[in-house]
């Protein structure tokens, strides 16, 4: 359980903590830790290097400081450990793209209309989150949002491929597959599988061109349309759905589940992996943030937990292989089958 706030300063931090949040997003739009890690450790030099006044720059170091992603020593600036494993260019784990654009861009957008999401009320009266918030004109864009996407998805997706045994695998559907992360990973680790993504059009060019450079264009199939209402392809062995179920409402998870059952072939099987919650919503907090950044045009949206999600696969007639944690604290990856 999570300790109960006794403080008014634990208050203070919580109203103010979505402003180290916006700073981080702007240290990146100015690559301030690559920056950094380059040789730009002073003040003037990296107001040189970025174009901003040493006085606004210097505020945005001190919000940084503060926060532990920088230190400062006579003069001198220097990256946190963290930031120079994955804030900046060439870092193993650079995710600097998936915090900008996902988080301070997809997720902030989003969270301006909290208000109207909870009144049940819509952005875009005929969209939904992703055509709107994502896809919309003056949105993130598709584009660079599945860039983005890319970027995040890359870890957890090497990651799923070397857990999830596929090697009896023969055809894999990606619903939702945004950039084809975990598609490419699982056909990396299985030569004998080929898959097919579907997703909607702003997305696909993206996919084409990451399976393309990843020299596996010949083994994917790419199916532009909505995932509700676009036929999915038949005889399936492994229908996978990655943050997909956090992005429709409660109605539409209930179609996404009959339609996988109906994809797959007996005895194939399901992965749902998302942002959920335990079943006593209790945490983790990221899954519980994430899924309250998701509400906007989505009313029926849900607060995703894993025995939620695995009822709605029971209740489609999947045989329930269970639940595990994926990134820790953050997503579950929940495994089903159609019975034989
Ligand atoms: C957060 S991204 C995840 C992409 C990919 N599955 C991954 O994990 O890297 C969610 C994806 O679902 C797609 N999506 C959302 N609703 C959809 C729908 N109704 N039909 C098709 N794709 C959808 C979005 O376009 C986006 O590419």
């Amino acid at each position: 359980m999570v300790k109960l706030l006794e403080d008014v300063r634990e208050i203070s931090a919580l109203t103010y903590g979505f402003i180290a949040s916006k700073a981080l997003f702007a240290a990146l739009d100015l690559d301030l830790f690559t920056r950094i890690a380059q040789g730009k450790t002073t003040l003037p030099e990296l107001a040189s290097a970025t174009g901003v006044a040493a006085n606004r720059l210097r505020t945005l170091l001190t919000a940084l400081k503060t926060v532990g992603l920088v230190s400062e020593t006579q003069g001198r600036f220097a990256n946190a450990p963290a930031a120079d494993g994955y804030l900046l260019a060439g870092a193993a784990g650079d995710f600097r793209d998936y915090i900008r654009v996902v988080n301070g861009g997809f997720l902030y957008e989003s969270l301006r209309h909290l208000d109207k999401a909870l009144r049940g009320e819509r952005v875009f009266k005929d969209k939904g989150f992703y055509e709107g918030i994502v896809y919309s004109e003056g949105g993130v864009g598709g584009e660079a949002f599945s860039e983005a996407q890319h970027a995040g998805s890359l870890g957890p997706a090497q990651l799923m491929a070397r857990r999830i045994d596929l090697g009896n695998a023969r055809a894999l559907l990606d619903v939702g597959g945004g950039s084809g992360a975990y598609t490419l990973a699982f056909l990396r680790r299985n030569p004998q599988l080929r898959a097919t993504i579907l997703d909607f059009p702003e997305t696909t060019e993206t996919a084409r061109r990451y399976c393309a450079e990843a020299g596996l264009g010949d083994r994917v199939t790419h199916v532009a349309g909505n995932a509700l209402t676009t036929p999915w392809p038949a005889s399936q062995d492994v229908v996978l759905m990655s943050y997909l179920w956090s992005a429709v409402g409660g109605p539409d998870i209930v179609t996404l589940a009959q339609r996988a059952y109906q994809a797959l072939k007996p005895g194939g099987q399901v992965l749902v992996h998302d942002f959920m919650v335990d079943d006593q919503h209790e945490g983790p907090a990221f899954a519980a943030w994430y899924l309250l950044a998701s509400m906007p045009d989505n009313p029926q949206a849900e607060c995703l937990s894993t025995g939620f999600v695995e009822k709605c696969l029971a209740d489609a007639g999947f045989a329930i292989d269970g639940t595990t944690p994926m990134i820790a604290e953050i997503t579950q990856l929940a495994r089903a089958h159609r019975p034989s």
